[in-house]
């Protein structure tokens, strides 16, 4: 990232930091690699993520590493070995980092990316879900995506008691279309069937939108919590569109799911964040029941957005005030006085290369310093130093002793 980017990931990792902590969540930092198993164990093996995304690799003793893909697999590891949502009690946590997949490098998708992801554990409540969407729509929000731009995509997965007789009527759906749907949908027929609805070929697309809907065989249960969750979303002014082939690409979800998608300046990869509930995920790593969701965000996706929508973000490091040095004799003098107004919690710039006058104003300037504190050797000998106000032109003299008070006093 260079430093352009880097200004707005960290721009938005202060957004992510203040907004996330008013609703509760505290940081947490998991390892860029883990034990394979974890992502396997948790994502599924039948998924894209796991089957061909992931960078692993054999350590020195044979142990079998890999790059973590996403975040959730980790923090719910990582809150299981410490006891963090231990016996009824329940752990909100935020994290900010770079994952890898190996996917086919286009606008918005790259092997290494940035995420920024939040995770409730010990939260079955379906107000919970509409919390934790309300924030993912504020964070984009917040930073600056106009809402008219983004669609929140809502739909519920079921659970163990209605998803395995649907995904079998699913199965069934594609086994009886299946010459009308790509080599990949056939062979997920067996593997995850569910998947066939993510599939991009336009034929299958159009098939499986006749496919059976989850939603029409939801249990009440799930029902129930689905209806809970919109409900929530109603009572905050959260608009959702309800999207019943909306799978997502990880196979830890249960009950509800969620996307954000941008309509403009993404093409295809229009996700910006999702997420959903995962209530099973920690007895997949022989944890005690513990209902668990989340969801992730996408660094550069959210970037592109902002950029077509004109929103600029993570402005230059200002320069309130430029000290320049009349000749060399006073240029310790003008050393100090930076430092001096550093300390004191300005922005202040200086020249170490012994430029002429004119161009240090010019660097002023060009730094858009809108004080410079000019030192020169007669006003030091009687204490004392210049400061022009570069938008009036004015110029005041201030005790050198002073020099802190004056400054701040003319900055307002
Ligand atoms: P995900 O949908 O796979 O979910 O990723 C979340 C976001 O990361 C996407 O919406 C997208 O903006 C961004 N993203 C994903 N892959 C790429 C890529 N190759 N290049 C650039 N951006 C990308 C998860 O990762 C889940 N862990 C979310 C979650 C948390 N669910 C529950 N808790």
């Amino acid at each position: 990232m260079l430093p352009g980017t880097a200004r707005a990931w960290e721009f938005m990792t202060k957004t992510a930091q203040d907004l996330f902590g008013r609703y509760g969540f505290e940081p947490i930092y998991t390892p860029l690699f883990e034990h394979t198993e974890v992502f396997t164990r948790g994502i599924g093996e039948a998924t894209d993520i796991v089957s061909k995304e992931m960078y692993t690799f054999e350590d020195r003793s044979g142990r079998s590493l890999t790059l973590r893909p996403e975040g959730t697999a980790g923090v719910v590891r990582a809150a299981l070995e410490h006891g963090l949502a231990a016996q009824g009690s329940s752990a909100k946590l935020y994290y900010a980092g770079p994952m890898f997949r190996y996917e086919r490098p286009q606008k918005g998708r790259m092997r290494q990316f940035w995420q920024i992801g939040a995770e409730v554990l010990g939260a079955a409540e379906p107000s919970t879900d509409a919390e934790i969407i309300t924030l993912l729509v504020r964070f984009f929000e917040s930073v600056g995506i106009p809402l008219d731009r983004m669609t929140l995509l809502l739909n519920s997965m079921g659970d163990e008691a209605c998803r395995p007789a649907y995904r079998e009527r699913v199965r069934q759906f594609i086994l009886q279309k299946g010459a009308e749907l790509c080599e990949e949908c056939n062979r997920r027929a067996d593997t995850n069937p569910l998947r066939a609805f993510d599939c991009k070929n336009p034929e299958c697309v159009a098939v499986m939108a006749d496919a059976p809907l989850l939603r029409d065989s939801l249990c009440d249960e799930c029902a129930e919590h689905y209806e809970s969750v919109k409900r929530h979303l109603d009572l905050v002014g959260i608009a959702y569109v309800e999207a019943p082939r909306l799978v997502r690409g990880l196979d830890y979800y249960t009950r509800t799911v969620f996307e954000v998608q941008v309509t403009h300046g993404l093409g295809s990869q229009n996700a910006i964040g999702g997420g959903g509930r995962y209530d099973r995920l920690m007895q997949e790593y022989g944890g005690p029941p513990t209902p668990g969701l989340g969801f992730a965000l996408g660094f550069e996706r959210t970037l592109l957005a902002l950029e077509a929508a004109g929103v600029d973000v993570g402005a230059a490091p200002r320069t309130d005030v430029y000290v320049a040095a009349v000749d060399a004799d006073v240029r310790p003098a003008a050393f100090v006085t930076a430092a001096r107004l550093r300390d004191a919690g300005m922005a202040a710039s200086l020249d170490h290369q012994a430029r002429s006058l004119k161009s240090q104003f010019k660097q002023a300037d060009r730094l858009g310093a809108r004080l410079v504190v000019v030192i020169g050797p007669d006003e030091l000998a009687s204490g004392q130093v210049t400061i022009r106000n570069m938008d009036t032109k004015d110029e005041t003299r201030a005790a050198v002793d002073d020099v802190v008070v004056a400054v701040r006093s003319r900055l307002g």
